[in-house]
Order: structure tokens, then sequence, then C-alpha cells
């Protein structure tokens, strides 16, 4: 089954968003497959965000996502990594559809609520910095007799 990593960044976590975040994205049927809140050390943030050293905002990020606790998520279900982009909305709060995470919830984009993989590659890639095999979990739910292919 497809699966993706989402993080609630630290100011999704100070400004008590947690529980809303995830809500939307059980509502909309994905299941949460492994959960944990860790504070980030420079070197998992640095792997994290290799691709964006160099940038000018690297520093910035990773100092922000180390800065305070995150909780980071796998989310399993079909299509779950583009879907999971499409409702956490464009990267530039600003540029954000009401209605996606970021839309409704953000202004800055170095403070936009939330980090999701963008492709399947990143997403395998990502969880496997963040969980151990044995923390991310396979169990049915009744609920997947709703939700077609779940
Ligand atoms: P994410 O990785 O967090 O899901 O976001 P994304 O794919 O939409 O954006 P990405 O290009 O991967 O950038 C990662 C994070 O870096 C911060 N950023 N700041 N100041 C800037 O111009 C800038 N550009 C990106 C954002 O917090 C973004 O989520
Ligand atoms: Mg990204």
């Amino acid at each position: 089954m497809e699966r993706t990593l989402i993080i609630v960044k630290p100011e999704g976590v100070q400004r008590g968003l947690v529980g809303h975040v995830l809500a939307r994205f059980e509502a909309k049927g994905f299941k949460i497959a492994g959960l944990k809140l860790i504070h980030m050390s420079r070197e998992l943030a640095e792997r994290h965000y290799a691709e964006h050293q160099g940038k000018p905002f690297y520093e910035g990020l990773v100092a922000h996502i180390t800065s305070s606790p995150v909780v980071v998520a796998v989310l399993e279900g079909p299509g779950v990594v583009a879907t999971t982009r499409l409702l956490i909305g464009p990267t530039k709060p600003a540029e954000a559809p009401a209605g996606t995470v970021r839309g409704d919830l953000g202004l800055d984009v170095g403070l936009n609520i939330i980090h999701g993989s963008d492709g399947d590659a990143s997403a395998q890639r990502e969880i496997a910095l963040f969980f151990t095999p044995a923390e991310v979990l396979a169990y049915p739910r009744a609920v997947d007799r709703w939700i077609a292919s779940a």
C-alpha cells in the first residue's frame, strides 16, 4: 500500500494544530500507520532537507525545524502522496487556496505548518529516516470497506 510522510512543523505544534491537521487526513480516509512527537537533531534535519542544501533559505529552514518538537506521521492509502500534497497546498501559504492546510492555517512560507513527501521515492526515503520498520504498523480498519480500494 502507498505511504507518505508528513511532518507537522514546530509552528503547528506550538499553535496547537496537531489534532486539527491530522484530523483532515484521517477524515479524508487515510490510515495513520506511524506517529510520533520528536525534537529533530540538526543531523536528521540536514538529511531530511539534503535537497535544499546551498539554497538561500536552507540554514533558516534547518534552524527552524530543529527549534522545537514536530509530529511525524506515516499516512497510508491509495494515491496518498499526491492527494496529501493537494490537501496541503502550494509551498507559499499566500498562494494556497482556501480548503488546503496552508491556505487555511498559514501566512508565511517559512511557517507553512506542514511538510509532505513530494513523490514515491522521497516518501520511502523520508519514512526510513524517521521510522524503523517496526514503528510502521499494518493493521486492518473496519472503516476500510467504506473507502474504495483502501
Ligand atoms: P515541504 O517540503 O515542506 O512539504 O514543502 P514544499 O515541498 O512545498 O517546498 P520545498 O520546496 O520542498 O521547500 C521546503 C520548505 O522550505 C521552506 N521554503 N522557504 N523562503 C523561501 O523561499 C522558501 N522556500 C521554501 C518552506 O517551509 C518549505 O516548506
Ligand atoms: Mg518539499
